[in-house]
C-alpha cells in the first residue's frame, strides 16, 4: 500500500480502528474520520504507535449531518490528490427513534444514507484516481431483513424496532455497493461490501441496542472475534491484487460469500439508489 491513500469513517474505534491500524502498517497513508476530534487524535496516535512513521490524518465527520458530510468530501478533494481506497466502515444501533440532523431516521440516515452522500460526493474523485476501491462494511444482519427494505417506510415512521431497522440499513449497504459497482463498470472503480464476523467492538454494546439487545451482546461476547480479526475482510479488499478487479461482490472471512437472495434483488438496489438521490436533494430537515 506504499503510497496509497485510504480513507476510513469510524476509523477512531473498533473495526475501523483496526482497520486503519493493519492498512498503515501495509505502508498506506491513512485518513480517518470520528465525529469526536478528541477521539479521532487519540486514535490516530494509537495507529501511529502500532505503525511508526505512517501518515496518519484525522478528518471530523458526523454522518448524522449532510452540512458535515459535505465539509469532510470537500476537505478530503482538497487534501487528498489521489484517493485509492474509501472504506465506509461507520455504522450504529439506535435504541430509540431519533432522527439526524436532516430529518432521517438514524440507523438509515447513518448507516446507508449518510455514506450514500460521502461516497456520491467522492465518486469523481475515485474515477480520477482510477484504479481505486470503495469497501462497504454491511453485515450478515442483512440476512434478518427477510422481507427487504420497506420502500413506503424507509425511516420507520409506521414501526421502529432498532434490530429492523439494523438489518435494513445493512441490506441497505449491499444493495448500495451492487448498484454502485454497476454504475462503476469499466471505470476502474471497484466497490465490494463485507461482512467483519461478529466482533468485540462496542456496537450494540452501551444499550444502544435496547436491553435485551445488550443482555445478548454480553452473553455472546465469548464468542466475538477482536477488532484486529474483524479488520481482515476490510484489508484484505482495500490491498490485495486478488480483489484488483473483483466488483459487486460480497465477502466474507475473506473469500466471497453468497448474500441472502434478497439482496441480489438488483431491481430494490436501483430503486433504493434513486430515492437515496432524491432524500438527499430533498431533505425534511426535521428535528
Ligand atoms: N461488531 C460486530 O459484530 C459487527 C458485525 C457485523 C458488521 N459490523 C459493522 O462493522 C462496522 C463497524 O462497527 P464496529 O463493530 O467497529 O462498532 P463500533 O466499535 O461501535 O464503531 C463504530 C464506529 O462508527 C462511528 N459512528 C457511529 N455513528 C456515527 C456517526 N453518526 N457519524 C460518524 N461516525 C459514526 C463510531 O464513532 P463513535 O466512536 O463516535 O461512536 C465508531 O467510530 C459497522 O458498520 C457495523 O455495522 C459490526
Amino acid at each position: 500500500m506504499d503510497g496509497a491513500t485510504v480513507l476510513v469513517t469510524g476509523g477512531n474505534a473498533g473495526v475501523g480502528l483496526a482497520t486503519a491500524r493493519g492498512l498503515a502498517r501495509l505502508g498506506a497513508r491513512v485518513v480517518i474520520t470520528a465525529r469526536d476530534p478528541a477521539k479521532g487524535e487519540t486514535a490516530a496516535d494509537e495507529v501511529r504507535a502500532a505503525a511508526p512513521g505512517a501518515a496518519v490524518e484525522v478528518l471530523d465527520l458526523d454522518l448524522a449531518s449532510f452540512a458535515s458530510i459535505r465539509r469532510c468530501a470537500d476537505e478530503v478533494q482538497r487534501r487528498v490528490e489521489h484517493l485509492d481506497v474509501l472504506i465506509n466502515n461507520a455504522g450504529l444501533v439506535q435504541t430509540q427513534y431519533r432522527l439526524t440532523e436532516n430529518g432521517f431516521e438514524t440507523t438509515f440516515g447513518v448507516n446507508h444514507l449518510g455514506h450514500f452522500l460521502l461516497t456520491t460526493l467522492l465518486v469523481d474523485h475515485l474515477r480520477a484516481s482510477a484504479p481505486a476501491r470503495v469497501v462497504v462494511v454491511a453485515s450478515r444482519a442483512h440476512q434478518g431483513a427477510r422481507d427487504g427494505l420497506d420502500f413506503d417506510d424507509l425511516q420507520s415512521e409506521r414501526l421502529y424496532r432498532p434490530i429492523t431497522a439494523y438489518n435494513r440499513s445493512k441490506l441497505a449497504n449491499i444493495y448500495f455497493t451492487r448498484e454502485l459497482a454497476r454504475r462503476l463498470a469499466g471505470t476502474g472503480v471497484t466497490a465490494n461490501s463485507l461482512h467483519p464476523g461478529f466482533v468485540a467492538s462496542r456496537l450494540g454494546r452501551d444499550g444502544d441496542g435496547g436491553t435485551a439487545g445488550a443482555v445478548v451482546m454480553v452473553l455472546a461476547r465469548p464468542f466475538a472475534i477482536s477488532p484486529t480479526r474483524g479488520a481482515r475482510t476490510s484489508i484484505y479488499l482495500a490491498s490485495s491484487p486478488a480483489v484488483a478487479t473483483t466488483t459487486g461482490e460480497y465477502f466474507a472471512h475473506c473469500r466471497p460469500a453468497k448474500p441472502a437472495r434478497i439482496a441480489t434483488d438488483d431491481a430494490a438496489a436501483r430503486r433504493l439508489w434513486e430515492l437515496s438521490e432524491a432524500l438527499v436533494a430533498a431533505p425534511p430537515d426535521r428535528g
